[in-house]
């Protein structure tokens, strides 16, 4: 079945025009539809769209860098609901323009490689939804100069594999680390908020026994 012959899809395509994307959220707030994924990985709450505005926000950075956004439909719920300025990254334009591949809600950004660095504005968080390549994960993140990075994934026991996991992340240096969580609904899918430490442990001065 054709995106276009599937009324789920429909419904997507119909709330997107109108700009409902809390509707759009709502169609699979309780259900989990399989189908659903087609064109999303993860279909948050709306306290999940908060919970990554929140750490934007609170990092004073500008929006999202999303890496394999895909069909760009959570990157275009993000711009909708709030004021952050989302990016979206893919690869293979080619197939993106093809007619076989899903249709795209927000505009896609093909970079080249190896990686210009002035893609990864440092004054953007990364996200990675359901990222599948850790060694693309690994120089994306080793040539980004911010600090801070999101990953959403399934948990543990799911039963579906992303590279990077999302609590499991190998990053390319060891100085980052979990800073918050959130699982998205009941769906042991995780927000899970990296970020990279940026002062260095200092001993402290050794004062002598008087
Ligand atoms: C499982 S899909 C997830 C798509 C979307 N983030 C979601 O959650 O629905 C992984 C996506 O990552 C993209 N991808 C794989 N390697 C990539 C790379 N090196 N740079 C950018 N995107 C990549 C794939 O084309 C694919 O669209």
């Amino acid at each position: 079945m054709s995106y276009m012959e599937d009324d789920f899809f429909n419904n997507v395509i119909d709330l997107y025009r109108k700009n409902e994307w809390k509707n759009i959220l709502n169609l699979n707030e309780k259900s989990n539809i399989q189908k659903a994924t087609r064109i999303l990985w993860v279909w948050p709450s709306e306290e999940d769209i908060r919970f990554i505005e929140n750490i934007i926000v609170g990092n004073g950075l500008r929006g999202i860098i999303s890496i394999g956004c895909g069909s760009g439909l959570l990157e275009w719920i993000l711009q909708q609901s709030t004021e952050l300025e989302i990016i979206g990254v893919e690869v293979n334009e080619e197939w993106w323009q093809s007619k076989y591949s899903c249709p795209t809600f927000i505009k896609l950004t093909f970079p080249t490689f190896p990686l210009d660095a002035e893609v990864l504005n440092p004054e953007y968080a990364l996200l990675f939804c359901y990222f599948n390549d850790g060694s693309a994960f690994q120089e994306y993140v080793r040539n980004y100069k911010g600090s801070t990075v999101i990953i959403i994934g399934p948990s543990y026991g799911k039963g579906r594999h992303t590279d990077p996991q999302p609590f499991e992340a190998k990053f390319p240096t060891s100085d980052w680390e979990v800073r918050s969580f959130k699982e998205v609904k009941n769906t042991g899918d995780f927000i899970v908020y990296y970020t990279k430490l940026t002062t260095a442990y200092i001993e402290p001065p050794i004062v002598p026994l008087v």
